[in-house]
């Protein structure tokens, strides 16, 4: 029995020595260790051993079983080494690294980011409406008649439904009025559309922010210390701004605002930069249409209303030349943002 156990330990190490794959690995342990292998088989004589030689052969059983258990672990850990050798031959691991090349936010989102936190922290929230739109809400409800310019087949891309690409952001005043009553305070950044021809200061695709507050006793002093903090937090403490009296058909007064641009080298210059006004009793009645009922009876509140270009608000900020930039994804370009 001593010899038939030394015979197979003998086998068993020669064989797993001779092994070069897993498998064959898995195959030697069941040939030898297995409910069905020949050290099992072999302790099965166990019980013809005389009884005063059991003592050293059951020793030897174990000391047997050890020996292969330890050969096959050795094994396994020996292919595992040599898998890992193969998959980093020829990698040298003290190369320095490839530079990964480092992303930026557009300009244009860095914008609107900043002025977004600005206006939010003013208690300004962030709405939203579609950019196909329909007739009332890009001008009817706005106060803005059939006969408008701005409504015209050449200015504007109608569908065949009779929706429209929105040519303003100002669909949203009456988009959030209809199911919000007030008092409100938004601001909605988004793109308008509009048939224009594409040259250094048009887009045919372009970005505004819109701004709505309604409340009891609205004032334009309200609205000129929103717009000039809001600007001097975007463009410094100096920054000199103008408001100009001029015409929106959903606001009475309207003002443009103007901005003093001081362009390095140059003669500093006033550049129109919003359009702003005290929301039109015509607008809160169109909004009483659709809701029907007079949350927004213009004798208990009033609002005022502003939206400005933000493609134009990132040319001025970054000296950006040609609004064209903003949207070819020149990488040479961008990459000056980063
Ligand atoms: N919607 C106007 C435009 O696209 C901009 C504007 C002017 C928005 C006056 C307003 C406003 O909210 O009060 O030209």
């Amino acid at each position: 029995m001593l010899a038939e156990l030394d015979q197979i330990q003998r086998d068993a190490l020669a064989d797993i020595a001779g092994i070069d794959s897993d498998a064959a690995l898995e195959a030697a342990r069941v040939q030898f260790l297995g409910k069905k292998g020949r050290l099992t088989a072999a302790s099965a004589g166990m019980k013809d051993v005389p009884k005063e030689d059991k003592p050293a052969v059951g020793q030897k059983l174990n000391e047997v079983r050890a020996a292969i258990t330890a050969a096959l672990e050795e094994k396994a850990a020996g292919l595992t080494a040599a898998r890992d050798a193969a998959a980093f031959a020829g990698l040298d691991v003290t190369l320095p690294g490839r530079p990964l090349p480092k992303g930026a936010l557009h300009p244009l989102t860095q914008v609107l980011d900043r002025a977004v936190s600005v206006l939010r922290r003013m208690g300004f929230a962030i709405a939203d409406g579609p950019e196909i739109e329909t007739e009332w809400h890009c001008f009817d409800a706005l106060n803005t008649p059939a006969d408008h310019p701005a409504r015209n087949e050449s200015d504007t891309f109608y569908f065949d439904n009779g929706k429209l690409l929105r040519t303003h952001t100002s669909t949203v005043q009456i988009r959030t009025m209809e199911t919000a009553p007030p008092p409100i305070r938004i601001i909605a950044p988004g793109s308008a559309f509009r048939r224009d021809e594409i040259d250094a200061t048009h887009l045919s695709a372009f970005h505004q922010l819109e701004g709505l507050y309604v409340d009891e006793k609205v004032t334009l002093a309200d609205l000129k210390g929103t717009l000039e903090f809001f600007f001097r937090e975007m463009f410094g403490a100096d920054t000199e701004l103008r408001f100009r009296p001029h015409f929106f058909p959903f606001t009475e007064p309207s003002f443009e605002v103007d901005l003093k641009f001081h362009a390095t080298g140059r003669e500093s210059k006033w550049i129109e930069i919003a359009g702003c006004g005290m929301v039109d009793p015509n607008v809160f009645h169109a909004v009483g249409q659709t809701r029907r009922d007079d949350a927004y009876d213009p004798e208990k509140v009033t609002g005022f209303a502003f939206g400005m270009g933000l493609d134009r608000l990132a040319m001025i900020t970054y000296g950006i030349p040609d609004l064209r930039l903003l949207i070819e994804n020149d990488v040479r370009f961008l990459a000056q943002f980063a």
